[in-house]
């Protein structure tokens, strides 16, 4: 199959641009460097296809060029319509790539590019909120069987695969990247802590100092968006619907009240739940004139668009990724990036340093899945300890950084219940 003849990309002119940010993030990713160096040796994917939706930009594209480096025939589309970048793009297909992607296609065209993609008849797959194996499983079940299994990315996504397997519909195994520890505490706090200010500042340039931010859900992003705005300045206000977590929230210094209290004092808002309508009418109703509105969950309905839209006279685009909503009783709500993740469709998603563990483990997980997948079953299975382990030791070798080991008394003295 040549990616140049079946590829569906915008503009194959923007390649250079897209290799020179790919390189620029392979430069900053000596993790995944160390497993391309060993697929390239032992080939773990020789004769097999690959199917990856994620988020389409540079370092994604280093992930697919690393899977084929392990023998794999990749093809590729974007997980969300807004974060495809057309340059990258056009570069993976110089690269051999097979890419099904381009910014901003409407939702059928989306929808039918994810199609092209599960027909290329993957052996595996990696996936980014579920998009790609619940079409599989509902409109291409033809195709199912030749899967093994794969590797799913995102929080989102797992909650939806679980919901497949407790029906007993999943087909295949497939590991849950988000839920390794070099995963969730480094990706979804300290990735999307930084990347969503990096989106919100970007895009407003606006200062966050002095304002009140308030950021809905506080899980493992919202820790990280929570920290990140009050190293700006912020006020951070937190809503939650979880009693411990909200209490994690008051004890991390900020303050706690529901989303109906907090709608009329906040000037920013970030919703990071993974839930629907968590800002909705009513909380249209009560906020400041200027409030601004963001999210960053995997899908744009958590901050309710129609109940927004049914409020306001019109809307217009007053900067690029911000809709003022003009609402009739005179005030105006501004919406980045149209509710969809504002890290990545208005800015470049995470750190390439901080993608260089979450795409190790999903290199390796994918590996793993392709060795075990007949012991597995069709389950949802977490990324095994040893993985996460050695992603971590080697992010700390790239570091240059040392750490003790257990001498044998303390191993002892561990392992015992009675020499205490
Ligand atoms: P999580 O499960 O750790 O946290 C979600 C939190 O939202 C929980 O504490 C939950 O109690 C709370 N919540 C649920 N409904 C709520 C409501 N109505 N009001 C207030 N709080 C509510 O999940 P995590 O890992 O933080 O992920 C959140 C979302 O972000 C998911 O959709 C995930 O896929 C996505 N994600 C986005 C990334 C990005 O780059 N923007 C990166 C990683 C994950």
């Amino acid at each position: 199959m040549s990616s140049q003849t079946n590829s569906i990309v915008a503009d194959m002119s923007l390649a250079p641009e897209g290799h020179l940010k790919i390189d620029w993030v392979k430069a900053h990713m000596p993790v995944l460097n160390r497993i391309r160096e060993q697929f390239e040796q032992e080939q773990p994917f020789k004769g097999l296809k690959v199917a990856i939706s994620l988020h389409l930009e540079a370092k994604t594209a280093y992930l697919a060029k690393v899977v084929k480096a392990g023998g794999a025939e990749v093809a590729i589309t974007g997980s969300n319509p807004l974060s495809t970048q057309d340059d990258v793009c056009a570069a993976l297909v110089e690269d051999g790539i097979t890419v099904f992607a381009k910014y901003n296609p409407d939702p059928k065209e989306y929808k039918e590019l994810m199609i092209k993609t599960l027909e290329t008849k993957p052996d595996l797959i990696i996936d980014d909120g579920g998009d790609l194996v619940t079409i599989l499983h509902a409109e291409r079940p033809e195709l199912l069987a030749q899967v093994r299994g794969g590797a799913e990315e995102t929080t989102t996504g797992i909650l939806r695969l679980k919901a497949l397997e407790k029906e007993g519909v999943l087909k295949f195994p497939m590991v849950a990247v988000n839920d390794a520890f070099c995963k969730y505490l480094f990706d979804n706090r300290y990735g999307t802590g930084q990347s969503v200010w990096d989106g919100i500042n970007r895009t407003t340039n606006l200062v966050a100092a002095g304002k009140t931010v308030v950021v809905v859900g506080y899980g493992w992003c919202g820790k990280g968006v929570a920290m990140r705005a009050k190293g700006l300045g912020a006020n951070v206000v937190v809503t939650e619907i979880d009693a411990i977590r909200a209490v994690e929230a008051y004890m991390d210094g900020f303050t706690v009240m529901p989303m109906l209290e907090a709608a009329k004092v906040g000037d920013i808002f970030v919703t990071v739940t993974g839930n629907r309508d968590v800002i909705r009418g009513e909380h249209y109703a009560v906020m400041k004139n200027g409030a601004i509105l963001s999210n960053a969950g995997h899908f744009d309905i958590e901050v309710n668009k129609p109940e927004l839209e049914a409020l306001s006279n019109g809307k217009r685009v007053v900067r690029r990724n911000i809709e003022e909503y003009q609402l009739k009783d005179g005030r105006s709500i501004y919406l980045l990036a149209e509710g969809r993740l504002v890290n990545l469709a208005a800015g470049d998603g995470h750190p390439a340093e901080i993608m260089d563990m979450t795409f190790a483990l999903q290199a390796m997980s994918l590996k793993y899945v392709n060795e075990q997948y007949e012991a597995i079953g069709a389950k949802v299975v977490n990324v095994p300890y040893d993985i996460d382990e050695q992603v971590a030791r080697n992010k700390l070798a790239s570091l240059g950084i040392g750490i003790d080991q257990l001498t044998a008394e303390q191993q002892a003295y561990l392992d015992s219940w009675a020499e205490h």
